[in-house]
């Protein structure tokens, strides 16, 4: 027990970096067990971590207390009825608590990355904006390729103001009873003004698709002008975030209800070596081999590193000796759609075009050395067979 006292230390300390009351009762626990049985010294250590993470909790303003000032309405508990749909009974929305929202920030390029943050501060201090009757952005659309962190982002931001999420998925809520939908709506909206909440639509252009059936044009207009009063009937009430892949889609009267909207692009190569690292903790590659990584999925999203990352975690659990080359070339005979097709054909090619690409690649810059490592040669090898290649073209 002693002998891994650092590690359970270290454990509680990473724990009480996001306390709740579960985590701080169990660190109580083993604070009393430990006291119990002599362990005089290791229980102080513990209590000194509970009570160093109760004072920054009390100095540091309060996200749960923010949020009684930055919404209305009664608090939203395990036990709340969701509202269902009248002929179907599936629910029109599903509830995600502080506890179940992502800690970490998604990974975006610094610019849009301090964009978000600047938005969230404001929410932060909502009430200091309200003294001097300012009215903060209160909805937020946002929108960009599938895969590249949207619902990350929009629960992130939820779990920043420290709100649970009423999760709406349009889709679910304008199936098959087209004539329900506005009832649906609009009592999706009722519940989330009761409540303190983050009302989330995520996939929001399930709207604009029901636009392009003909027969239904009456219907729609209708339905959109339900959402239209909804959504207005959101100010004041709490947050509202909008989430769509198919931005172009959405009526413009939409648009505008949103006072925010950020668009989020496909990752950058710095943002996709930055999240390969992040996908493939606990396993550790090195600089040029992420680069590498980052280079076969130029034009990629997020959601495909992710998907990469557990190939390559796979290969390297299951086989100590795997290979970086042949797990990359599997992933993209096997996962077409996640790979750009000129970069599926050089590496499916011959490996000798592989790597006269990458040497010649002039945005990464690669080193004949690490190419090598990478191939699991000797720098010269790599040369020889290089010279041979060039040699064997002239010919
Ligand atoms: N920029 C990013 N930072 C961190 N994680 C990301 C990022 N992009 C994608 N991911 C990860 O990829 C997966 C898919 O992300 P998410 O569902 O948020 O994407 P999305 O943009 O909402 O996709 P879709 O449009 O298909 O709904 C998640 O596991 C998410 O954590
Ligand atoms: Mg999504």
């Amino acid at each position: 027990m002693v002998k891994y006292f650092n590690i359970i230390q270290a454990l509680c300390r990473s724990a009480l970096i996001n306390p709740n009351e579960a985590i701080s009762h169990q660190i109580n626990r083993l604070k009393d067990s430990l006291e119990k049985d002599g362990y005089a010294q290791e229980a102080k250590s513990l209590e000194g971590l509970l009570s160093s993470s109760q004072a920054s909790l009390e100095m540091s303003p309060s996200k749960i207390q923010k949020s009684f000032v930055i919404a209305s309405g009664e608090v939203l508990t395990a036990k709340t009825p969701v509202p269902v749909d009248k002929e179907t009974s599936t629910p029109l929305a599903e509830i995600f608590f502080p506890n179940d929202l992502p800690n970490d920030m998604p990974i975006f390029n610094e610019n849009i990355q301090l964009a978000i943050q600047s938005i969230v501060n404001e929410w932060m201090k909502f009430d200091r904006l309200l003294e001097i009757n300012a009215t903060p952005a209160s909805s937020c659309l946002i929108y960009g390729i599938p895969g590249t962190g949207k619902t990350h982002l929009a629960k992130w931001i939820a779990k920043q103001i420290g709100l649970p999420v009423v999760l709406a998925r349009l889709e679910g809520l304008m199936s098959s009873f087209l004539g329900t939908t506005s009832r649906n709506i609009g009592n999706l909206f009722a519940f989330a003004n009761k409540y303190k909440c983050v009302l989330l639509l995520d996939e929001f252009d399930a709207i604009a698709k029901l636009r392009n059936d003909p027969q239904e044009v009456g219907e729609v207009k209708r339905v959109v002008n339900t959402l239209l009063q909804s959504l207005d009937s959101r100010h004041e009430k709490g947050f509202t975030i909008g989430v769509t892949n198919h931005e172009s889609l959405l009526d413009p009267a939409i648009w505008r209800r949103f006072d925010i909207q950020i668009e989020i692009p496909r990752p950058s190569s710095e943002v996709m070596a930055h999240l390969l690292k992040k996908f493939l903790i606990p396993l550790e590659f090195n600089e040029s081999e992420i680069k590498f990584l980052a280079w076969c999925l130029e034009g990629s999203s997020g959601a495909d590193a992710e998907m990469l990352s557990k190939w390559l975690k796979r290969a390297f659990v299951l086989e100590k000796e795997s290979n970086i080359i042949t797990v990359m070339k599997q992933f993209a005979l096997l996962n077409s759609g996640r790979i750009n097709a000129s970069k599926r054909n050089v590496m499916l090619h011959s490996d000798e075009d592989f790597i006269a690409t990458l040497l010649n690649d002039k945005t990464c810059s690669f080193k004949q050395k690490d190419i090598a490592s990478i191939f699991g040669m000797t720098p010269s090898s790599l040369s020889k067979q290089m010279s041979k290649f060039k040699d064997s073209e002239k010919n």
